[in-house]
């Protein structure tokens, strides 16, 4: 069914649809009156910040800039603190400036925060010594702890989450506009990085290229004083709008152009799960007017990317659709080029982003769900030579990561072990890249971009 063939859009024209993954609330009644609050509350986000987020992700549709999107794979109402936010911006920010000088094109920064409180889960419950409990579906919704009463659904995490996104969006703001982004700190950072750990040093040549650049440029008097741009940067925010009632509310008109936004955060996207076209998610999402993504996994067959690009882009709008793709580093040199090929050949202009993750976690012989990083690397170097055979442009990365010093991924430069990982396993959900690993991540995709590691140069689109 396309678009035009759909019945009136709403706000709430979803509930007429099947919803997958949603809480199983006790007591609607409670559900109904947090909702009533939650449609009465000041927007988390302004339609007008969401119509430049679409702005810049229009330029990497058109191949002119770079998307990393990036942050925890679900946020916790217990560790949340000013300096666990600070670290993940700032790990953020060192990639960026990495990726920037690689790519030589504008970073669109976009994070998996001030909203990511929602997991999908692949079972309804869980099993521990017998016991089965229902599972833990992130702190909008429950709490992790191995107990009934911790399972059972609670209406008023709902405005928990609103509050702690609220909070967190404010610390966003002046840490981004209050001179913490300043390029040559940011810069100062990397070159931390790479002058005091092992796996820094291999990226010296390249830090010193953009120190080198920094240095040209200040000498042209372009510094951080002069163009104020170098001393902030626009941050956005974005989470997977798995919740459906919390997003409704937060849905409000926007006085200036009468279109919908969902006010919960710049950018949202529909999970793995939830996408099947005549689905409640993608029923909703066909009328929020904010800039949407949805995760893209080897099951998508090419005629089903093209319905989805016609439902939620109709009008072919660069910047409207972000389709993140999620294949398994195994998958993904058989199952992205065909979808490349739809898509192109249909005129459809979406920004494809390389989740390098979800497709690449399994149980260590440990017990722990991992990753490695080769296997997230690789698949982002077959990301990339899907896009340079096709003629598309690889739009970015997204990634789940933490600023903290963690031990849940295998592999990078440290080497973490499948025996580290019990060191400091913190995640409630899915292993993270720790903020070393994370900023050699970037330092290894710029290798990758820039034909360094023998993969070949990225053709720009
Ligand atoms: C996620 O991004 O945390 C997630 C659950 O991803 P996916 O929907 O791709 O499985
Ligand atoms: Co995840």
């Amino acid at each position: 069914m396309s678009t035009a063939d759909r019945p009136e859009w709403t706000p709430e024209s979803w509930r007429s649809r099947t919803a997958l993954q949603q809480p199983d609330w006790p007591d609607e009644s409670e559900l109904e009156s947090v909702l009533k609050n939650l449609a009465e509350v000041p927007p988390l986000v302004f339609a007008g910040e969401a119509r430049a987020l679409m702005g810049d992700l229009g330029r990497v549709a058109n191949g002119e800039a770079f998307l990393l999107q990036a942050g925890d794979c679900a946020e916790s109402f217990d560790s949340f603190s000013a300096n666990s936010i600070r670290e993940r911006l700032r790990v953020i920010l060192q990639m960026a400036v990495v990726l920037t000088y690689s790519t030589g094109v504008p970073t669109v920064k976009l994070g998996r925060i001030a909203g990511q409180f929602a997991k999908p889960r692949s079972s309804p419950t869980e099993s521990v010594d017998g016991t089965e409990l229902p599972s833990f579906r992130g702190h909008m919704v429950n709490d992790i702890g191995f107990l009934a009463s911790a399972r059972i659904p609670d209406p008023q995490r709902l405005m928990q989450a609103y509050n702690q996104s609220a909070a967190t969006l404010n610390l966003l703001r002046a840490f981004t506009k209050g001179g913490f982004a300043d390029l040559r700190r940011v810069h100062q950072w990397n070159q931390e990085f790479v002058s005091s750990s092992p796996e820094g040093r291999r990226y010296e040549r390249l830090a010193d290229e953009i120190d080198r650049a920094m240095r040209f440029m200040g000498a042209c008097g372009i510094n951080t004083e002069t163009v104020p741009k170098l001393h902030e940067v626009d941050f956005f925010t974005s989470h997977e709008a798995l919740v459906l009632g919390y997003e409704e509310a937060l849905t409000r008109k926007d006085s200036l152009t009468g279109d919908w936004y969902d006010c919960s955060a710049h950018m949202v996207w529909i999970g793995e799960r939830t996408r099947g076209l005549e689905d409640a998610h993608v029923e909703f999402f066909r009328g929020i007017a904010n800039p949407v993504g949805c995760k893209v996994g080897p099951t998508m067959t090419p005629s089903e990317i093209v319905e989805l690009c016609e439902i939620l882009n109709p009008g072919k709008v660069p910047g409207r659709l972000t389709l993140i793709s999620r294949m398994g580093s195994e998958a993904v040199a058989e199952s992205l080029p065909p979808l490349l090929e739809a898509t192109r050949d249909a005129g459809h202009p979406v920004v494809w982003a390389c989740d390098p993750m979800h497709g690449n976690t399994f149980t260590s012989p440990s017990g722990r769900k991992t990753r490695h990083f080769d296997a997230i690397l690789q698949e982002i170097a077959g990301f990339f030579a899907a896009h340079r055979s096709a003629g598309t442009w690889p739009g970015g990365v997204h990634v789940e990561l933490t600023g903290d010093d963690v031990t849940e991924c295998l592999g990078g430069a440290e080497e973490i072990l499948d025996d580290d990982l019990g060191l400091r396993y913190e995640t409630m959900c899915d292993p993270r890249l720790n903020g070393r690993q994370s900023v050699d991540l970037a330092f290894r995709v710029a290798e990758l971009l820039r034909g360094d590691d023998n993969g070949g140069a990225v053709a720009a689109g």
